[in-house]
């Protein structure tokens, strides 16, 4: 089969391989809008809590809310425990997703001293209970997320994926790293290979240092994984998946203009604008800046100009210094 092919996950049916992984702070609807017109075949959201379902938070089920032109809604949903996965069910079902995800592997201490997130895989009886739930009470697919473990002593990722998976999961994806590694030193995708060889016939998608789209082939070719998730590689570069889809069927290597960037820039701003107000959407805008114009030259006066902007109209100026 060729790298590059359709997935089913559930009765979910994908019709390529290469998605965008959840991360908080980035893949709000207007991002996943984007990367999905960009040619990801899935789209997660960001980790939404439970407890803050459960509880009717409104900041947070904004969170769960279906970007436009979005087939398959993908909610990462993250709690401590199966009695807080049950209550926030009803509430989520609201947002008509075609797809849930229960994370276990968020590494950060907030999320972890509660018990969720990477926590998880220190009881990973407990990934089943929930994975039981979300799959009883929802009737949907359900993925999961996890690392390779909590240290280097304790990888126990193909425990963690044995509970999943005999509890109903549909899906499982890893990030290559315990949690003690956070996003440093690099991503071990030799995991990913051991994980794919225990469950052969389960879907298994890969994550860790997909910065371009030849870390994609490499990681499809390398590890056997169904599907590859990219991350930081797609912030400021939703182009991503088309370059790898053009690598692995073929096409060659997809070059990107400035102008493309730019525009593209300016898109995302203008679809936060209409979805947030100019301000905040002119502010959220600053963090993506700098992905997007990485290695543009004079792409530093842009950034120095952005990081006060608040106005669509003074990125529009400050993007014109560039040679596009
Ligand atoms: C800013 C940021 C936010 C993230 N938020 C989440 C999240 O909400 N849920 C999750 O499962 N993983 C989250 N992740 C982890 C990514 O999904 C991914 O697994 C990780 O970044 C490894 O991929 P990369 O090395 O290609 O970036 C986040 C990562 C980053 C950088």
């Amino acid at each position: 089969m060729s790298l590059f092919h359709p997935v089913k996950i559930g009765n979910v049916q994908l019709e390529g391989n290469l998605f965008l992984a959840p991360m908080a702070g980035y893949t709000d609807r207007v991002f996943r809008a984007l990367c999905l017109e960009e040619g990801a075949y899935l789209a997660y959201t960001e980790m939404v809590s439970c407890e803050g379902l459960a509880r009717d938070n409104e900041p947070t089920k904004d969170l769960a809310v279906r970007a436009k032109g979005e087939k398959n809604l993908a909610v990462q949903l993250f709690g401590p425990d199966e009695e807080v996965a049950a209550r926030s069910v009803e509430t989520v079902m609201k947002f008509n997703p075609q797809i849930i995800d229960f994370n276990c592997g968020c590494p950060v201490p907030k999320v972890t001293k509660t018990g969720a997130g990477s926590a998880l895989m220190k009881t990973p009886g407990t990934i089943g209970r929930i994975v039981s739930v979300l799959k009883r009470e929802t009737g949907l697919p359900v993925t999961v997320k996890i690392r390779t473990g909590w240290d280097t002593k304790s990888m126990n990722y193909l425990e963690c994926a044995a509970q999943a998976f005999n509890a109903g999961a549909d899906a499982l994806c890893m990030h290559a790293r315990t949690k003690s590694q956070l996003y440093m030193p690099t991503a071990h995708p030799e995991y990913l290979a051991d994980l794919k060889k225990h469950f052969p016939e389960k879907v298994i998608i890969g994550s860790g240092d997909l910065f371009t789209a030849e870390d994609g082939v490499a990681m499809l070719e390398q590890t056997g994984v169904d599907a590859v998730s990219f991350a930081r590689g797609a912030i400021g570069n939703p182009f991503i998946f088309r370059q790898t889809e053009a690598l692995l069927t073929g096409k060659g290597p997809l070059e990107i203009t400035t102008s493309q960037k730019v525009q593209t820039l300016l898109r995302q701003l203008e679809d936060l604008t209409a979805f947030m107000g100019e301000n905040r959407a002119c502010r959220e805008m600053r963090k993506h800046v700098g992905f997007y114009l990485k290695g543009v030259p004079g792409s530093v006066h842009v950034k120095r100009m952005t990081c006060t902007a608040v106005t669509v109209q003074e990125y529009r100026t400050s993007l014109k210094i560039l040679d596009y």
